[in-house]
């Protein structure tokens, strides 16, 4: 049995040696948490983001798309607050002079102690007949130890975040004996703030007045065009302003291939809602995420909502739906609540009026706004992560296949003509002209069949169509199904209605509309 870092390994390298992910400049032994998408990564990242903006654009009336520039007016961060508070706790450990962020080690230290709790159920469970799981988490001496540790650190965690009492977080560290995992030991520097966001110069003059930044996030580029967009596409509110586009953040504690990475893109959807009915719009929006997350036809058990200890500077509610990745539980989208702050900071550093009249209330306010977020790129790597399948099939040897959502596939069918000959090329060229004008269809005729099926799993391809000596007779062909590898024998004039039914989009939005 491989272990889940084995499978995070082989998810890496299938990756690359199929055209997926491929580190940045490479041959200059590669950018540190950058990465470019290949051949069949950029299409089945493409696919993602149509699926998310059909759902949030093309499906809902009261949203609309923009696509903002990444540089912006550097007045925005000072608004925004990313200029004065978008950091990270940093600390140094002396020895092995690698840096950390200070909270991801005492959470993680706080997960470890999870585990031994977990642990110790999972024992009981083996040992006792009839285990009642609840009842051995509230009485057992060993778990309530553990489980009053771990409630000791949370609260002295979440109390020195919200005061931004670096000190306190450094004696959390020192009183949790938490050593760097390089040298093993705990002589740490004091924690101290880093602020993430990348800078430039535009014009030709390199001075302070000139910095600029690439946006740390897509959001600040709806606030902005949020009254352009109301006025001009004379939206009511409740309406949403939807985004998808790069983000950048210079975060130092890069790991995990796509998961953190410096060059990142997001999509994002702000609603702008009347004060008062955020809550309402925050509860919707988390249960719509969460239901378009799970039309994906993924195991439900590997999503899981996270209620934030502390709330970023702007938001008065915020929930991240988890995914289980090979590597645990972690963050793929935020919800959150945003109350007026950007726009009434906008509207305060621009002295622009950012107000909305509302025809019902007979009233002007500044909106209030839920906002979903998600990351592309780390949605990427939920959905290869998962799909990615080593199997023993009936011969005996193993295949690898990526059992993708067919409507995300890069490739939705591959025809190959059984031989090349007997006019088998030609009728199999036949249908893969007709087919390639509604998807992404792709012809082979090298190699033996059994070599271009096992080609066609490992990139997601869902299915084979196979031109053969019957074909030639009556017009049928082969039709195989990556999952099942099982073939049903099918009418050559019925493949265009079949395959759309599978592999077309719409058929995933109609689940979640
Ligand atoms: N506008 C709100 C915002 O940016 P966030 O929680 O910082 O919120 C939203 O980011 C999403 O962007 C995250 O849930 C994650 O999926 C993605 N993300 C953030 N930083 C990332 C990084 N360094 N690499 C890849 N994805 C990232």
């Amino acid at each position: 049995m491989s272990t889940p870092e084995d499978q995070f390994k082989n998810v890496i390298s299938h990756a690359k040696e199929y055209g997926f992910i491929f580190q940045s400049s490479e041959i200059y032994d590669g950018l540190s948490a950058v990465y470019d998408y290949g051949q069949n990564g950029a299409e089945l990242k493409k696919n993602i983001r149509d699926y998310w903006w059909k759902s949030m654009v093309q499906m809902n009336d009261n949203i609309v798309g923009i696509d903002a520039a990444i540089f912006m007016h550097p007045t925005t961060w000072k608004a925004s607050g990313h200029v004065d508070a978008f950091n990270d706790p940093l600390i140094d450990n002396k020895d092995s002079k690698k840096r950390y962020r200070a909270d991801v080690l005492i959470e993680d230290h706080m997960a470890k102690i999870d585990d031994k709790i977990n642990k110790e159920v999972e024992k009981a469970a083996k040992r006792f007949e009839g285990f009642d799981e609840a009842m051995f988490r509230s009485t057992n001496a060993r778990v309530l130890e553990y489980q009053a540790k771990k409630d000791e650190i949370h609260a002295r965690f979440k109390a020195a975040l919200e005061a931004g009492n670096l000190e306190e977080v450094k004696q959390i560290i020192v009183d949790c004996e938490i050593v760097c995992p390089i040298s093993g030991s705990r002589n740490w520097t004091d924690v101290r703030q880093f602020n993430l966001m990348f800078s430039t110069s535009m014009g030709a003059v390199t001075d302070e007045s000139n910095i600029i930044y690439l946006r740390p996030e897509t959001a600040q580029g709806i606030f902005v065009n949020y009254l352009n967009v109301q006025k001009t596409g004379r939206m009511k509110i409740p309406f949403g302003i939807a985004q998808t586009g790069k983000a950048f953040r210079n975060e130092i504690v890069a790991r995990q291939f796509i998961f953190r990475m410096r060059e990142f893109e997001q999509m994002e959807m702000q609603f702008f809602v009347r004060p008062g009915t955020e809550m309402e719009w925050y509860e919707k929006w988390k249960a719509t995420r969460i239901a378009w997350h799970k039309a994906l036809g993924i195991d439900e058990k590997k999503y899981r909502f996270h209620d934030h200890i502390k709330l970023a500077h702007y938001a008065n509610a915020a929930a991240d739906i988890e995914f289980e990745f090979p590597f645990g539980f972690k963050e793929l989208e935020g919800i959150h609540s945003r109350t007026d702050f950007d726009l009434k900071q906008h509207e305060q550093f621009s002295g622009k009026k950012l107000q909305y009249f509302d025809p019902e209330l007979n009233a002007s306010y500044v909106p209030y706004v839920v906002e979903t977020s998600v990351g592309l790129d780390r949605l990427f790597l939920a959905i290869l992560s998962t799909s990615f399948k080593e199997e023993v099939v009936d011969n005996g040897e193993t295949r690898v296949v990526l059992s993708l959502p067919p409507q995300l596939a890069p490739i939705k069918v591959a025809v190959f003509p059984l031989m090349g000959k007997d006019g088998m090329p030609e009728k199999a060229m036949e249908i893969f002209n007709t087919l390639r004008f509604d998807h992404n269809v792709t012809y082979e005729e090298k190699d033996n069949i059994g070599k271009r099926y096992r080609r066609q799993d490992a990139i997601g391809t869902p299915y084979c169509i196979t031109v053969d000596q019957q074909s030639i007779e009556d017009n049928t062909v082969t039709i195989r199904d990556r999952d099942t590898m099982k073939q049903e024998r099918v009418a050559i004039s019925a493949l265009p209605a079949m395959i759309d039914e599978k592999v077309n989009m719409k058929y995933l939005l109609k689940k979640v509309s």
